[in-house]
């Protein structure tokens, strides 16, 4: 079975009692986000899973939200439900396919919370975040200033098991791929061992569409 294949088989799985166990070990004040978002903008969220930030958008959004695990984007479309006043539209399937496809420029925002320590393809998911965001990304996630070398097997190995790597460099591929870096430091997030959690507000250079 391939990454992407286990990835969706984990989520298919869990999508029960995904909600309570973020809210256990990955719980973050999800309105911080909301402090960076203006009203009636069109938004990407890569990973949206159960939708746990859909509570939070600010009215008027368009949301497109792409997921593989249709159990839990299920559970997302009923969080949507009470929220009237956005419009959100579901895409199912692999990100790194689909993102591929979306024209440049195409949104204001991108929010991706618990999404890049699991995607088996980061790097190329990172490069067209930044091909189909004009204003700003928001991400919460585990990031690793220089992992020393039982850090980056600890990762592999937390990869394997579990399919998420709490130890990558984030910032380091931010800084590759030349964005404008705004960090704030949430504290130290996991179930077994805690990591280190940020939240990054990336400004992308704007690409001018032809
Ligand atoms: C840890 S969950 C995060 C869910 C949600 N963003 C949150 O804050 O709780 C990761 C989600 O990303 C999805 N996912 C991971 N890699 C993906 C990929 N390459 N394509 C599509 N969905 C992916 C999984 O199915 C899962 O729902």
């Amino acid at each position: 079975m391939d990454d992407l294949n286990k990835i969706k088989k984990i989520y298919d799985l869990s999508y029960k009692k995904y909600d309570k166990i973020v809210d256990k070990y990955w719980h973050f004040n999800r309105n911080l986000i909301l402090k960076y978002l203006k009203k009636n903008k069109k938004i990407i969220e890569l990973g949206i899973g159960t939708g746990l930030n859909i509570p939070f958008y600010p009215t008027g959004s368009k949301i497109t939200g792409i997921d593989l695990s249709k159990e839990m984007l299920k559970k997302a479309e009923i969080k949507a439900l009470k929220r009237k006043d956005i419009k959100l539209s579901i895409i199912l399937g692999s990100i790194s396919n689909l993102i591929k496809r979306i024209k440049i420029n195409q949104f204001d925002y991108a929010i991706l919370t618990w999404y890049l320590s699991v995607t088996p393809k980061l790097k190329e998911d990172i490069t067209q975040l930044k091909r189909v965001t004009t204003d700003k990304i928001l991400i919460v996630d585990h990031s690793k200033n220089n992992p020393n070398f039982i850090q980056k097997v600890l990762g592999k190995l937390t990869y394997l098991i579990s399919h998420y790597n709490p130890y990558i460099d984030l910032e380091q591929i931010f800084k590759e791929n030349q964005f404008k870096i705004k960090k704030i430091y949430l504290g130290k997030f996991g179930r077994f061992i805690k990591n280190d959690t940020f939240l990054f507000i990336l400004t992308p250079f704007k690409i001018k569409s032809k």
